[in-house]
């Protein structure tokens, strides 16, 4: 009895200490990844669905030859460029490697103590400069976070967790949700992405957990326009019959940061076109 008491008490005392080490989630998920498609580079995953389907590889490859997300590049590159009514511009609230910074978003920000995005970034200085924040499926705001993933393209994510208790629980949000069922189906996104990638579902393939962010925003033939991240969150949870959450909600830029932290180290390939 007293050494099966003395074993809970190490795993209640061990467990905390386990699930707080993204690092460690990171090589271990990477991993996974090698064992399951050891003839698919891991690198190779940024590519989604398209590095383990060589058929609809050749297909997206055709695509891309008059990518889709094009104009909305030189939009996005003439908003970025045109100052606000106060003669400043989005450049000014990027730093000295703008607009090459995709790769340090989702950042913790230790002031508010949240996860802040690119998206949320780029609305802030709006407001900062008196002009009104934007929708974060607008014409505008999608178009100039496309410009700054082109601009970006080749950096290698380069997401921190720095050691305060904040930003490990927002960390943790995010992996929780990923792991976790929802929905009338009953599915967490690691069922469809880390079990069931590289297997189809109905006609698609799905794509490895590994590299999904590194692409985005994307154009998809669906939505016949480019879109963000989180918009794509919102369909998978409503695929499973669960309600979806906000654009820039909580939940989602934990999510983003969690699963953007996974794909550390991997090359911006933004923006993209999916199906
Ligand atoms: C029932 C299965 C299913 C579940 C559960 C699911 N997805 Fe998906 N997801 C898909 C399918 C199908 C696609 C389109 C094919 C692909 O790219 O994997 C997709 C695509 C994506 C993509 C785009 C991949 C790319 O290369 O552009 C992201 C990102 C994504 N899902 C994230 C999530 C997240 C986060 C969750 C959990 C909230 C989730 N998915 C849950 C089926 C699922």
């Amino acid at each position: 009895m007293k050494s099966l008491s003395l074993l809970f008490l190490v795993l209640i005392i061990s467990v905390p200490n386990a699930f707080a080490d993204p690092e460690a989630d990171r090589l271990a998920l990477r991993a996974v990844y090698e064992k399951r498609f050891p003839d698919v580079p891991l690198d190779a995953h940024a590519d989604g669905a398209y590095a383990l389907d060589e058929a609809k590889r050749e297909q997206w490859l055709e695509m891309e030859d008059f990518p889709p997300y094009e104009f909305t590049v030189d939009d996005g590159e003439v908003f970025y460029d045109t100052p606000f009514a106060n003669g400043a511009s989005y450049a000014d609230c990027l730093g000295p490697d703008a607009p090459v910074v995709k790769q340090h978003y989702p950042r913790f920000d230790a002031a508010s103590g949240e996860v802040v995005t690119l998206e949320q970034t780029l609305n802030n200085c709006r407001l900062e400069n008196g002009e009104e924040a934007l929708d974060y499926l607008s014409d505008e705001l999608v178009a100039v976070t496309a410009y700054i993933a082109y601009q970006s393209r080749g950096a290698k994510i380069d997401i921190v967790i720095p050691d305060d208790p904040r930003a490990l629980a927002a960390y943790e949000g995010g992996k929780q949700f990923f792991y976790e069922r929802r929905g009338q189906l009953n599915f967490a996104c690691s069922n469809c992405h880390i079990q069931m990638a590289g297997h189809m579902l109905r006609a698609e393939r799905l794509s490895a957990s590994l590299g999904q962010v590194t692409h985005w925003p994307a154009y998809r033939f669906k939505w016949e326009e480019v879109g963000p991240l989180h918009r794509r969150f919102a369909r998978c949870n409503v695929q499973v019959r669960a309600e979806p959450f906000a654009q820039q909600s909580d939940v989602y830029r934990n999510l983003e940061y969690f699963m953007t932290y996974m794909s550390n180290g991997m090359e911006l390939n933004g923006p993209s076109s999916r199906k």
